[in-house]
């Protein structure tokens, strides 16, 4: 079964970290850095229901449909019994689950969503959420998705690559010196940080300081709760 369905930038309803009033223009900013990347890998840190997740994966779905010529892919509903099948191996932390996109496509693309918690306790991971927004935006079929457990700072002691890496683990300015110096191989090579908080998300003196500390450390977004940071080579630096 195949489904023909809407590409661009769809603006999410759903509950997380960019969901308050004026952080329109954080979510479209998330997107857009995916569409103009054009990466190969995002990984993602901090998953919660999902919406970082669906900004970052619209993107993708969107380097897909320019990368390929697909008209229909097939329905989100072929994923059902994988997912159902496999997700409490990645909530109890014993497997990964990976969706895979299209097979045959040109440049396929994969998203890491990594969480230290999939209990859906609070703010922690809900898998089942995160797949459900992926599934209602139409973010499946087109990137390899890969959901595991992992704890952010065990996975910076020999981190993977990636293009882009998402960061949302309740940041502070020490969460964001640590991945700064950990990473720095891969920002010097291109790689960019896209980090939830900015001015107004973190203590702004650890912030200010931060500026100072970090030379490709920078906020785009500090008017707006709670804000957005990036860690980009800045060319000529
Ligand atoms: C504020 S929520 C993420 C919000 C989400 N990005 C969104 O767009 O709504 C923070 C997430 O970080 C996860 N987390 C906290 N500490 C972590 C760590 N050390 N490694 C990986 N994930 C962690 C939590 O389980 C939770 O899902």
């Amino acid at each position: 079964m195949t489904s023909n369905f809407k590409t661009g930038f769809t603006d999410p309803r759903i509950h997380g970290a960019y969901d308050r009033v004026g952080c329109e223009k954080i979510r479209k900013m998330v997107y857009d850095h995916v569409v103009e990347k054009k990466p190969k890998r995002i990984i993602e840190f901090g998953a919660w229901n999902g919406l970082s997740a669906v900004l970052l994966a619209q993107g993708l779905r969107d380097l897909f449909f320019y990368n390929n010529d697909f008209k229909n892919i097939r329905d989100a509903s072929f994923y059902n019994e994988l997912f159902d099948e496999n997700s409490k191996k990645v909530t109890k932390g014993t497997d990964s689950l990976i969706l895979k996109c299209e097979e045959d496509c040109n440049n396929p693309t994969e998203l890491f969503l990594y969480d230290l918690y999939w209990d859906s306790v609070s703010q922690n991971g809900n898998l089942k959420n995160v797949y459900a927004n992926l599934k209602e935006y139409n973010c499946l079929g087109t990137t390899n998705i890969k959901f595991e457990k992992r704890d952010f700072y065990e996975w910076i002691k020999a981190p993977e690559q990636f293009d882009i890496l998402h960061l949302d683990i309740h940041n502070s300015a020490q969460v964001i010196e640590k991945a700064y110096y950990a990473l720095e191989d891969q920002i010097e090579k291109g790689s960019i940080i896209l980090i939830e908080g900015g001015h107004s998300g973190i203590h702004w003196r650890d912030y200010e300081s931060l500026k100072y500390k970090l030379k490709y450390f920078s906020c785009l977004v500090e008017d707006i709760k709670p804000g957005l940071s990036i860690i980009k080579k800045q060319k000529g630096v």
